[in-house]
């Protein structure tokens, strides 16, 4: 099914959700597997999540999962944050990723949503003792999450949560309350997105991409240990922004005020894939035009995930296994 034909694109990045989702080692059409209204994790946001992407190669006639084994190691992570078990391997989740997309007969961009959340119906707060259940669904990613082309941000005034509080590395259900409010503040002020302190005051992330920045030659990063998440794309940008500038980047704690004096900033996500940041509350950034290395990581990210450039095949995972698209 391609974007031109799907029955319900929706206005928006993403489309009508494909009707095949996979619970629990099976497959099943997406209306007889919902959860209950009573489940523990609709009330406390007690789960974790991945969003992995899937790109469509049109001349090869293939379709290539990024980095999804990558995601479910971090999935993993996640549940044991949590202190919940989770017994597929990652090797098996992306097996079963693939699958769910030959069943929907995918051929176009699509974002998958693998959930794996507390759906018993105990309505005490805790992590024990509430049945646990592994979700994969995939939704059509048919526009651009965050303008490819120059991205404004305000520094928002509600903060990441120390990881004595939330744990920031673990990718958790609950924890987006406040990214969104983040978000939505940035939109009502009038900007596209919003760059988190810690309570710290240093800078973190924005709402759902980590950040990057230039100064002078030098590229740097805010540290793990600054109350971010990991991103798997975070590590992306650290290896080609290595490959192309023969540095590599440096990760260590980054004030606010960096912000506003540095020569390039770009944001990298699964979703949001790697966009220029031009403005900070108010401050151009650089000249206020879109970094030439933004640009050209930008699009050696895309084409990567479509395996159209020579590189980084290890990134990239063919789910129809033509003879063009394999390995
Ligand atoms: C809070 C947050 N930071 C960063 C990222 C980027 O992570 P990744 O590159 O693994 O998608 C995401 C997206 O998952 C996110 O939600």
């Amino acid at each position: 099914m391609s974007a031109a034909t799907h029955p319900a694109v929706r206005t928006g990045p993403f489309g009508q959700p494909f009707p095949v989702v996979y619970v629990d080692g099976r497959f099943s059409a997406e209306e007889d597997s919902r959860v209950s209204v009573h489940a523990n994790a609709i009330s406390y946001g007690t789960g974790t999540f991945e969003g992995i992407r899937a790109t469509w190669n049109e001349e090869l006639g293939e379709l290539y999962l990024l980095e999804a084994e990558a995601h479910f190691q971090r999935l993993q992570q996640s549940a044991r944050v949590l202190g919940l078990d989770l017994a597929p391997s990652p090797q098996d989740l992306v097996a079963a990723s693939s699958e769910l997309l030959r069943r929907n007969e995918v051929r176009v961009d699509t974002y998958l949503r693998p959930l794996y959340i507390l759906e018993g119906e105990e309505l005490p707060v805790r992590m024990h003792d509430v049945r646990p259940r592994l979700s994969i669904a995939a939704t059509p990613f048919v526009g651009a999450y965050i303008s490819l082309s120059g991205v404004r941000c305000m520094i928002s005034s509600w903060r990441r949560a120390p990881d004595a509080v939330l744990p920031s590395r673990a990718k958790l259900c609950g924890s987006y309350v406040g990214p969104a409010l983040a978000k939505s503040e940035a939109v009502a002020s009038g900007y596209d997105e919003a760059i988190m302190l810690n309570v710290a005051g240093n800078v973190t992330e924005a709402t759902t991409s980590n950040l990057f920045m230039r100064r002078g030659t030098e590229w740097l990063t805010p540290a793990v240990s600054d109350d971010i998440l990991e991103g798997i794309t975070r590590a992306q940008v650290k290896t080609l922004l290595a490959e192309r500038t023969g540095s590599p980047v440096l990760e260590r704690s980054v004030q606010r005020t960096e912000l506003f004096v540095s020569d390039e900033i770009l944001l990298c996500g699964t979703a949001a894939l790697i966009v220029p940041v031009v403005e900070v509350s108010g401050r151009p950034v650089g000249d206020g035009k879109p970094g030439e290395t933004t640009m050209a990581l930008q699009n050696d990210l895309r084409s990567i995930a479509r395996r159209a450039d020579g590189r980084h095949f290890e990134w990239t995972t063919p789910v129809y296994g033509t003879a063009e698209g394999k390995a």
